[in-house]
């Protein structure tokens, strides 16, 4: 049985269309049932249209409150049944009742290699730190800003000439393949968690 994936996003979807890509091979092992956004127009929700797969779009400010959104977001991935759902450069934070449904089977890609980096502006973080090495990680969703246990991570150099956007783009190659091979992996061989933070894939 594949394992069924609900993609969340907020930006151009190259992880998602990576995604997407994967899933072709029936070997893979998932399929994204459905894709949903924070906001309209952007390239991730035209990259669901071609692939013909279901996508939604709440947004926070259509809502009185927050946690009413969050619970329309919960409400709305439980529809499609997910047995992962996979934040890909989706930029919110989910709150109490998504969490409250999906901690422990809820991932996301951040373009540094946690704990270091947190927040927003990992790319830039680093480059202004002055690191050497910096990367991609992938990690289970919890309360906090990018402080989940770690499932995944790759390395990728910094250059001397690098700026943000040349950094970023490099980062998300590996991180592209680092999120097809690690919910791949997740997805044939199933997950464990273990003392709060110890995230093993496989038996
Ligand atoms: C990724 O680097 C993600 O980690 C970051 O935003 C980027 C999303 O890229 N938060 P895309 O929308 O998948 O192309």
């Amino acid at each position: 049985m594949e394992a069924r994936l609900v993609v969340l996003v907020s930006g151009e979807g190259t992880n998602l269309q990576a995604l997407i890509d994967a899933c072709a091979d029936p070997a893979y092992g998932a399929a994204v049932v459905a894709v949903g956004a924070d906001r309209d127009g952007i390239g991730a929700l035209k990259r669901a249209d071609r692939a013909n797969i279901p996508a939604f779009t709440l947004k926070v400010g259509d809502f009185a409150a927050r946690e009413q959104w969050d619970e329309a977001l919960a409400a709305r991935c439980a529809e499609y049944q997910p047995d992962l759902i996979v934040c890909a450069g989706f930029m919110k934070l989910v709150g109490a009742a998504f969490l409250a449904r999906f901690r422990g089977r809820c991932l996301n890609t951040h373009p540094a290699l946690l704990p270091s980096f947190p927040g927003m502006h990992g790319v830039r973080d680093a480059l202004d730190y002055g690191v050497k090495v910096t990367g991609c990680t992938v990690f289970l969703v919890d309360r906090g800003v990018d402080d989940g246990p770690v499932i995944a991570q790759a390395a990728v150099p910094v250059d001397d000439d690098d700026d943000e956007e040349t950094l970023h783009e490099r980062i998300k190659v590996a991180e592209r393949a680092l999120l097809v091979a690690t919910v791949g992996r997740m997805a044939r061989d199933g997950w464990t968690l273990t003392g709060g933070r110890k995230v093993r894939i496989g038996s």
